[in-house]
């Protein structure tokens, strides 16, 4: 269990899933099941679309909503963007930024992180920033080095305030829509290792930032992977579309 100080966050990374019909199908199911879980922060993460929807269906319960991008700026000549101000304006709680499918397929550089993070706080979003090593990069001994590179690189505009209110979450990319989960040592190791990056920023900050763990988090090992003092709470994709599956992992936290 993380220290008192710290509240377990889990969030739903709906990625492109679910359309604002399927978001409120989902929520009429999960808000019943998940109660008022006071001592966990619940937050969905759906489709830009399905935001505003799902923001006025969560007003009454304790979830909270994050997008899953943004852009830097809060304006401009970016054709199809979203700034961090207009997902502010319509009651959007965060945003997931870094996560490795971005980093992929969309070209998200830690330069452009760099941009985003402060962009998000300075909105008065709470950023939830992914990192995490390939395969190939942990078979080669080199996951301290990337995560070392990645968050100190992406947070490097991030004043020490800023600092602890992020949430981080540790996504080993080998482990995202796998089926195959680090192992709880695994997960500790790579989180207390982030922790310590951030505690060379900050010592204050490291004792507050909460860092969480992603990659095939399911009911059946949601509890063994929750129950380690390292592990701040969960992202979670796949098993996060299931209403029943997403509520029994919230319970997990508790
Ligand atoms: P997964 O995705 O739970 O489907 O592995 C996690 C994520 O990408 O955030």
């Amino acid at each position: 269990m993380s220290p008192a100080s710290r509240t377990p966050v889990l969030a739903a990374n709906w990625k492109m899933h679910k359309t604002s019909a399927e978001a409120e199908a989902f929520l009429a199911d999960f808000l019943g099941r998940v109660g008022d879980p006071r001592d966990r922060e619940v937050v969905i993460c759906p489709s830009f679309l399905a935001l505003k929807p799902v923001v006025d269906l969560c007003l009454q319960s304790p979830v909270r909503v994050a997008a899953q991008n943004m852009h830097d700026e809060p304006e401009g000549a970016f054709t199809g963007e979203v700034s961090a101000p207009m997902l502010a304006e319509i009651g959007v709680d965060g945003v997931i930024l870094g996560h490795s499918e971005r980093r992929e397929h969309f070209c998200e550089s830690d330069e452009a992180l760099a941009r985003k993070l402060p962009a998000a706080l300075d909105a008065g979003l709470e950023p939830i920033l992914c990192v995490g090593e390939r395969e190939s990069e942990r078979d080669s001994g080199e996951t301290e080095a990337v995560l070392r590179r990645q968050v100190e690189a992406d947070l490097a505009g991030v004043d020490d305030a800023g600092l602890s209110e992020l949430v981080i979450a540790y996504e080993p990319v080998w482990a995202i829509g796998t089926g195959r989960t680090a192992t709880p040592d695994q997960a500790e190791e790579a989180i207390g290792f982030i922790r310590s990056l951030v505690e060379a920023r900050s010592a204050e900050a490291a004792e507050r930032v909460r860092i969480l763990y992603g990659g095939s988090v399911k009911p059946a090992n949601a509890a063994e992977l929750l129950g380690r003092g390292e592990i701040d709470g969960a992202l979670v994709g796949g098993a996060s579309l299931d209403p029943a599956d997403f509520a029994e992992i919230v319970a997990a936290a508790s």
